[in-house]
């Protein structure tokens, strides 16, 4: 009956072959058009419309194995993977589908074969029972007459509460969508396992495991509460790999499987952990490693929403199990390979994304390192004084809120210590907080946010002044009907041609006029629809309701445009050089420059840069017509235009287009044509975390400005050199050769110094018996260097007190004692003793001190006082020695 999973997996399909069914291909683990759906939890999702009739297909018996993912939505296991032996985020599920040829008798009959008979699973029938929905009589009669099972096989599972279509054995997709009866196959693993029957009231252990469950997808589910029958019902039927595989391995856990054997083993030899008994987080990181290497394979990086928000939880909770059984470096990415090994010949994604998969990996992992161990230091502490076996909902909320250490980490660390969170206190703090967050986030824009449902109608992209009416004025907050003396303050215009600051561009400057006065305007900003103009009375008054002048500063707007255009043809520039997947990660563009942030996980030597500047400078060059147009976010994201990942769009979107170098989202204002830009020149390039890097660029003027400096500073160089021949470069390399001999040399000669020093000084001393006193004035000696006379002078005088004085900017004193002299004086005592007389600051310890001498006597004055007090201390008592 032993059989791999990757011989399941083949045995699967050759029976459904056998059986004439097509062999589909497993669908993506995200379904584009379809918004119900977080991700792909079950086989049957890439035919969903096929079973609600919207569709039709040629094939009408197919068969697959679909990678499926059960973190979110209706179907969410996260919180239980680790802690059950059966739960996973990522699984395999093998599944057979009928859309309008075989129903209910059919599907029985070959579920029943391939698991029974002996040329396929040859799994004992004996150990096998089923369960049906509470009126599906159809079904009760084939398992009963058809296959033959005993009555007690057979268990019927009621609806809930009497409610229709409420029973476990009815399937849902999501909240919405197709559905129907189900029947499942469950295997018993005997007397010897504790568990209870399916179907009764508790669900407690793991006697009997659910390895297939057949749906007779019937019904439609629309919101409130309404089912519609489908035209045509058909077969869903789902299989997991990792139970059936525990099954004909013979493990009761899914983590026993030939798969999470290798990962987990792999994982224990690659760290060291052969010691480790913490089961529950290797099998977490085991099943977490998977899930979130076939999320990243599919394009989905963490972040704090949706998808990706889902793909931070698992790595973060995986990170924090890893630190749990003592893995304390950047671990988690490196376990792929041994998940790629695991999966045999399922792992074709991620062979191919291996390298992205491992670098996002170890971004999430070094970016959280620093909040997951301050928080698991706190949690630790609070944890060991706890006094019950609650923990206090202040600390969760303190973590959270301040340390952004997530909620749900927290509670699977308490789930796993058996701790409890008074989640009632908890979601109540949180709640009241983003009510706290929503008002100051409108603290300062109460009323115009009132003003919200409005518009500013913005003109600017074809103009640059305008008549137009004033529509509020702000000072302080307040609306008021007039604005004068000096004061500062908000103005809304009916239209404006003024650009309030988004998507990376700044806003304009300029000025609104009346008739009555001037509005100086620094800055312009966006609100919803709404555009505010920030400034300040530069003269007389304006009014509410009246006619303005709004001009912008022309100027200021035209270099903004060269440098937006710019910032675009840079990022396709970007893509053309390192390769299409660099991401924007951030923009910043004003009159002066371009900042420009983007993922990139190699550094950039010269020659790449100056190939971006080159390329950019080559779009500039052909003078291209920049044009826009609108279109649907839909098509836009067909046909690949460049948008942010995490940003929310509008249905309708603005795209600027330059030719097919660049087509963006974007709603900044640019040049005509890129020609207006004239030179584009890269001032700085750097990383700015892991994995992120920034350039930053500057247009037209400023760019030969660039330029102009950087030959003034070379021109300069060469005066100062004056190489023959003008060849510059070999005249600077002449020098550096001879700047570093004569460092050596230089320090060949302090070195021949320092040892004559040595030697002079160690002829100078008290000698006591056989117990020797320095006292030394050195000047201006490098520290490494008063070391070594320490140590020289310890070496040929066991039994020694050195004190040095090292003259610089201040006067340091240094005391060194040998071990045997320590007994009757110590270091640290003598020289608070020494700096109480002759005033300053130190300390140390037995055998060594330090510190700054603050007194106005002369240098010879404190030699002598010193002397004279470690003398007095020390003679008598070094006799006795
Ligand atoms: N859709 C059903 C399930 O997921 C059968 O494949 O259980």
């Amino acid at each position: 009956m032993y059989k791999t999973t990757e011989q399941i997996r083949q045995t699967f399909l050759n029976f459904f072959k056998s059986q004439n069914h097509i062999i589909y291909p497993s669908s993506s683990l995200i379904i584009d058009n379809d918004p119900t759906l977080l991700f792909t939890n079950a086989g049957m999702n890439q035919f969903k419309n096929i079973f609600l009739g919207l569709k039709t297909i040629k094939d009408k018996n197919i068969a697959s194995i679909q990678h499926c993912l059960r973190t979110g939505g209706k179907h969410n296991d996260l919180e239980n993977v680790g802690y059950t032996p059966r739960h996973h985020t990522f699984f395999e599920m093998l599944g057979n589908f009928s859309f309008g040829s075989y129903l209910k008798k059919k599907s029985i009959i070959y579920a029943w074969k391939l698991l029974t008979s002996k040329k396929w699973f040859n799994i004992d029938p004996n150990k096998l029972l089923v369960t049906i929905y509470e009126d599906d009589i159809e079904s009760y009669q084939i398992w009963k007459n058809i296959i033959k099972l005993s009555n007690n096989q057979i268990i019927f599972i009621k609806n809930k509460n009497n409610i229709k279509y409420t029973s476990e054995n009815f399937w849902k997709m999501e909240k919405y969508g197709p559905c129907g009866p189900c029947t499942e196959i469950f295997y018993d693993y005997g007397k010897n396992i504790p568990g209870s029957i399916p179907g009764s009231k508790k669900d407690i252990g793991n006697r009997f495991l659910e390895i297939w469950n057949i749906v007779f997808i019937q019904y439609h589910k629309l919101p409130k509460k309404k089912f519609i029958k489908l035209k045509s019902p058909s077969v869903d039927t789902g299989m997991g790999l990792e139970r059936i595989a525990s099954v004909l391995q013979n493990v009761q856990s899914n983590y026993d499987i030939d798969i999470f054997y290798k990962i987990i083993q792999g994982i224990k030899k690659k760290f060291n952990l052969s010691n480790t008994k913490n089961n529950k987080s290797l099998q977490v990181i085991s099943d977490h490693i998977r899930s979130s290497s076939y999320i990243i394979a599919n394009n989905v990086f963490p972040s704090n929403e949706h998808r990706g928000y889902v793909l931070r939880k698992i790595i973060r909770r995986a990170i924090r199990h890893g630190r749990s059984i003592g893995l304390k470096k950047c671990f988690f990415y490196k376990i792929v390979p041994i998940l790629i090994k695991s999966m045999k010949n399922a792992n074709h994604l991620l062979i191919r994304y291996k390298n992205k998969i491992q670098k996002i990996l170890k971004i999430e992992e070094l970016q959280f390192s620093e909040t997951l161990n301050k928080g698991l230091k706190i949690l630790k502490e609070e944890i060991k004084n706890l006094k019950n076996n609650v923990l206090d909902s202040n600390i969760v909320f303190y973590l959270y809120d301040t340390l952004g250490f997530p909620i749900d980490l927290t509670k699977d660390f308490c789930k796993e210590k058996n701790i409890q969170i008074d989640l009632n206190k908890l979601n109540k703090k949180i709640k009241n907080q983003k009510i706290i967050n929503v008002k100051k986030k409108y603290k300062n824009t109460n009323k115009i946010s009132m003003f919200v449902n409005n518009k500013t109608n913005f003109i600017g992209y074809n103009f640059y002044k305008t008549k137009t009416i004033i529509k509020k004025i702000y000072i302080n907050d307040k609306s008021v009907n007039k604005i004068d003396k000096q004061s500062t303050g908000q103005i809304i215009l009916e239209s404006t041609p003024f650009y309030g600051q988004s998507g990376g561009q700044i806003g304009d400057s300029g000025i609104i006029k009346s008739e009555n006065g001037i509005f100086e305007v620094y800055n312009t900003t966006k609100n919803g629809n709404i555009i505010i103009h920030h400034g300040k009375i530069y003269s007389g008054t304006i009014n509410k309701n009246t006619l303005v002048k709004a001009i912008i500063d022309i100027k200021k707007r035209k270099l903004i445009e060269k440098n937006h255009t710019a910032t675009h043809l840079l990022h396709a520039g970007l893509k053309k050089v390192l390769g299409k997947n660099i991401l924007q990660k951030g923009s910043l563009v004003n009159e002066k420059k371009i900042r420009f942030d983007y993922t990139y996980f190699k550094n950039l030597n010269f020659k790449k840069i100056k190939k971006i500047e080159k390329t950019v400078n080559k779009y500039i060059q052909k003078n291209i017509k920049v044009k826009n147009f609108i279109t649907t976010f839909k098509n836009a994201k067909q046909k690949k235009y460049i948008f942010l990942e995490n940003k929310i769009y509008q249905n309708n979107v603005r795209i600027i287009s330059i030719n097919s170098i660049s087509n963006e989202l974007c709603s900044g204002t640019h040049v005509y044509k890129t020609g207006e830009i004239i030179l584009f020149k890269i001032i700085n390039e750097n990383s700015i975390s892991f994995g992120t890097r920034r350039i930053e660029a500057v247009t037209y003027k400023k760019a030969f400005k660039e330029i102009y400096k950087k030959e003034k500073k070379l021109n300069i160089i060469k005066k100062l050199i004056q190489p023959k021949n003008s060849n510059l470069i070999k005249k600077i390399q002449n020098i550096l050769k001879i700047q570093q001999k004569l460092i050596k040399n230089n320090k060949n000669i302090e070195e021949k110094l320092l040892i004559l020093s040595m030697k002079t000084i160690s002829k100078k001393y008290i000698k006591i018996n056989n117990h020797y006193i320095f006292f030394h004035i050195l000047y201006n000696e490098q520290q490494s260097y008063i070391f070594k006379i320490i140590d020289y002078l310890q070496k040929k005088f066991q039994s020694s007190i050195i004190i040095l004085i090292n003259i610089s900017k201040k006067i340091y004193l240094k005391i060194k004692i040998s071990k045997k002299l320590s007994k009757i004086i110590q270091a640290n005592t003598l020289i608070l003793k020494i700096l109480k007389k002759i005033s300053g600051k130190g300390g140390g310890n037995i055998y060594f001190s330090e510190g700054i001498i603050n007194s106005s006597l002369s240098i010879k004055k404190i030699i002598s006082k010193c002397k004279k007090l470690v003398l007095s201390k020390i003679q008598n008592k070094i006799k006795k020695l």
